[in-house]
Parts: C-alpha cells; structure tokens; sequence
C-alpha cells in the first residue's frame, strides 16, 4: 500500500462502547444497528465483534441482512425497511430475519405467504411522518397478523428530533407513544440520542447506532471506534497575498506553509469543508486551507513548524472528533461516517 491514507476501526472500543450502552439500556434489550456497513464501519467485522455484547442486529433493507447471514450471523436481525416486495418477503424468511413492517402492502404480502416469521416488528408512524402506520390502525395490524400465526410483534416508533426531546415535534411524538402502546408488551421507541436523553425507560428494545460507534450525542464515555488518517505528502511555502488550492480560495495573510495530504471527496473528505476545519496532528489542530479537491486537501501548518512530510495528520477520529468536523461541513457525523469510499483501505485491529 502506497498511499498512507486509511481508515481504522478500532473493534476494542466498539465492544467498549457496547458495554456502557447496555449499562445505560438496564433492563432493555440492545439492538445494534449495522446498516450501512455499520455506518462506514464494516458491517460484517463489527457484527461478529459485538455479537456477545447485543441481543440483536438492525439493517435497512433485506440485502444488507443476507450479507450478515452469509458472514455467519446467527443473532436476530430485524430489516428496518422491511421488504420491497413479496419476492423481498420470502427472502427475509428463509434467512429468519425479523421484518418490520409498516404499511398494508407489506401486510398483504405476508397474508398471501405461508410465511412464518418468529417476530414481526411494527413500525407506527407517531409524527415523523416518514414511515408506518398511523397509531389508530396499529390494533387491527396486529390482529391481522395475529390472524395468520404471528404471535409475537414489536410495537416500534422512531423519533424525529431525539437530540432535542423538549421540542414540539418530540412532545407531539411521546404524548402519541404513550397513548398507542398502553396496552402492548414488547415496544421499542429509543435511538442513541432517545437512550442518552432518557426518551422512553418502560421500553423492551433500545436501537443504537450513532453511539455505539463513539458519535458524540452528549455522552463523554464513548470512545470513537473510526479514525480517519493519512500523512503530510508534501510541503510548500507561499508569500502573503498567494492563494492555495482551486479558485484560489484560501489567501495568505502572511508568509505560510503549507502541507498536502493525499486525501479528498474521492476518499469521502468532504467537499464541502471550509477554510479551518480542524485537522489533527501530534503538535495541535492544523485548519484546513483552500477546496477540498479529488485526491488532496491542503492545511495551514505555519504554527506547526515541527511537522513535516511523512507526519501523520487525523481527519477525523479521538481529535478532531467527527461532530467537529461535521459542524464545519455543513453536514452531521452520520454523514460523514456513511460516505468513505472503497478506495480507502480499512484496518480493523483492537487496542
Ligand atoms: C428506525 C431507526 N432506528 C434506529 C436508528 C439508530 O439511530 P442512531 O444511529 O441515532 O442511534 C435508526 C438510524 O437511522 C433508524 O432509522
């Protein structure tokens, strides 16, 4: 490998991460949730390493799931999307996934298959208004699947801003909630932030993702499990009023140095980074400095005159921290996480 740009996951932290979340879930059962390749983590690797420390897995869509299953996970793993199609449906059996279903053309399909699943989830739409049924026809849901075998159901609901829980939106939400699982056993209402902001104790599943990969949703012991890291390629020096990079955005206020790091939206460096967004290195935050291009970023490294080529720089992971990064992108961690690309090799070790 010639190019030091890499992306590692720490697995130890992961399993780390696992173990304060279930602390914080009690008696809550903890589904994992590994769709999109476990957020850019690599869904297969951080499957296997937390299959000890959860009692199930979550992916979007039915694909996602088989990938786990021919990996040789063996947990339950609910499809949160649940299937597209009856052809969707009858895979999701035969591999002994949990659907989650949340509107009648699901319904109908699993009537019209002999389909027997040994739980199906039901997603009620509370006020996201994004997916599932409305609370009022949640009763008749169950009774049909009651009707053709399907016993054990999961009532389950997602919030649409857990970060913020004394907004209108999640009030509106939890007062919907409370009315429509007076009467169910098994529900599940939690997201990371939901879990942390301590959203809904009397559920039976919390569904964790962000957190569990070190995302910051306020909580200090979580440790990131991706870092994102390359080293200084090259090193320039520029005269006040000289520009870096495309358009010549960035302009030197003073005599400066300048660093390139083979690193750029190709990889999933965001592009739209602006001017100062920090950079990690071993002698302090470097900001970024002109266009993120294809292939290269550049930053300001003139306070830093102890880096040099081959000195390694941190794109995201302990320092910066995703959501930093993210905040001067325009965009969240989720994003950022989800959007590295295959060119970027990932190592997977365990501190
Ligand atoms: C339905 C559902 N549940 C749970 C999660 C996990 O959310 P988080 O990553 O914020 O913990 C997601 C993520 O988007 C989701 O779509």
């Amino acid at each position: 490998m010639s190019r030091p740009t890499r992306v590692t996951i720490d697995l130890k932290a992961l399993t780390d991460n696992a173990q304060a979340l279930r602390k914080q879930a009690g008696n809550r059962k903890f589904m994992a949730v590994v769709k999109a390749d476990a957020y850019g983590h690599g869904a297969t690797e951080c499957a296997d390493a937390l299959s000890e420390h959860v009692d199930a897995f979550a992916v979007a869509i039915t694909e996602e799931a088989l990938a786990l299953r021919s990996a040789g996970i063996e947990q339950p793993i609910l499809v949160l999307q649940g299937p597209h199609s009856a052809d969707d449906l009858e895979a999701a059996v035969h591999a002994s996934l949990w659907p989650a279903i949340s509107n009648h053309d699901q319904l109908d399909w699993l009537k019209q298959s002999n389909a027997r699943f040994e739980a199906v989830w039901i997603k009620c739409d509370t006020g996201m208004h994004r997916l599932g049924f409305s609370p009022d026809s949640v009763a008749t849901v169950r009774q049909t699947l009651a009707s053709i075998g399907i016993r054990k159901t999961v009532l389950m609901s997602h919030l649409a801003d857990a970060e913020h829980l004394e907004s209108t939106v999640t009030q509106r939400q939890k007062r919907a909630w409370a009315t429509v699982t007076q009467d169910t056993k098994e529900t599940s209402l939690s997201n990371s932030a939901g879990l942390l902001g301590r959203a809904a104790d009397n559920e039976t599943w919390v569904r964790l993702g962000y957190a569990l990969y070190g995302g910051s949703v306020s909580e200090k012991t979580l440790k990131p499990v991706m870092t994102f890291g390359s080293q200084i390629a090259s090193i320039r020096c520029i005269e006040p009023g000289e520009t870096v990079g495309y358009s010549g955005r960035w302009v030197a206020k003073r005599a400066s140095r300048i660093a390139t790091i083979p690193v750029g939206y190709a990889d999933g460096y965001p592009r739209s980074a602006r001017d100062g967004t920090p950079i990690g290195s071993s002698f302090g935050l470097v900001p970024l400095a002109g266009k993120v291009s294809m292939d290269m970023i550049t930053a300001d490294i003139t306070d830093q005159p102890q880096l040099n080529v081959g000195s390694p720089v941190t794109l995201w992971g302990a320092t910066p921290c995703i959501d930093q990064v993210a905040r001067h992108c325009d965009t969240i961690g989720y994003e950022l996480l989800t959007r590295i690309t295959q060119r970027v090799p990932k190592l997977f070790y365990r501190t």
